[in-house]
């Protein structure tokens, strides 16, 4: 049985992937709206895994005996200053996921409950590659320049991880 206080945080974490994947969709529309195809379709696909990595907290709050509670979700931006400007904003909302899944690993360790420790580990490699392929796609942004959009956007779908990292939902 899963207790209150890890109930709680885990539910908080149910709501902060479901506004990645809103924020994500947001940011993805957007790019969709500029012309920006390649862009949208990395930031789509960013938001699916979000979704799933909602669902996964979802599943097993309810298979540990807790509830799962659905959250009212804050609108996210519409609008953008850049492609650069969004990527940014992706890393530094990936670095506070990171940092939200680090308090919940912390507070298993102190409530000695190492059910839940051992779930976080996905979780915890998960942020390592996303922080990771928000980097490199930062990176390539550099290297081609703010003024190519063009073959950024064509080749920057060819940067995304295999799917397969993304996890089932078990
Ligand atoms: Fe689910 Fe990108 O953190």
């Amino acid at each position: 049985m899963l207790m209150k206080k890890i109930e709680d945080i885990c539910n908080r974490q149910v709501e902060r992937e479901g506004y990645s994947s809103n924020l994500y969709l947001s940011m993805a529309s957007w790019a969709e709206n500029n012309g920006l195809s390649g862009v949208a379709g990395w930031i789509y696909s960013q938001s699916d895994e979000e979704r799933i990595h909602m669902l996964k907290f979802i599943k097993y709050i309810n298979e540990r005996g807790g509830k799962a509670v659905m959250p009212a979700l804050k609108k996210p931006a519409a609008d953008f200053k850049s492609v650069e400007d969004v990527f940014k904003e992706v890393l530094k909302h990936e670095e506070f996921i990171t940092a939200s899944i680090n308090e919940i690993v912390a507070l298993t360790l102190e409530e000695k409950d190492f059910n839940t420790h051992n779930f976080l580990q996905w979780f915890v490699m998960e942020q390592v590659e996303e922080e990771t392929s928000v980097r490199i796609v930062l990176d390539k942004l550099r290297l081609v320049g703010k003024n190519n959009m063009y073959e950024f956007d064509r080749d920057i779908l060819s940067l995304r991880k295999p799917a397969s990292t993304a996890g089932a939902i078990t």
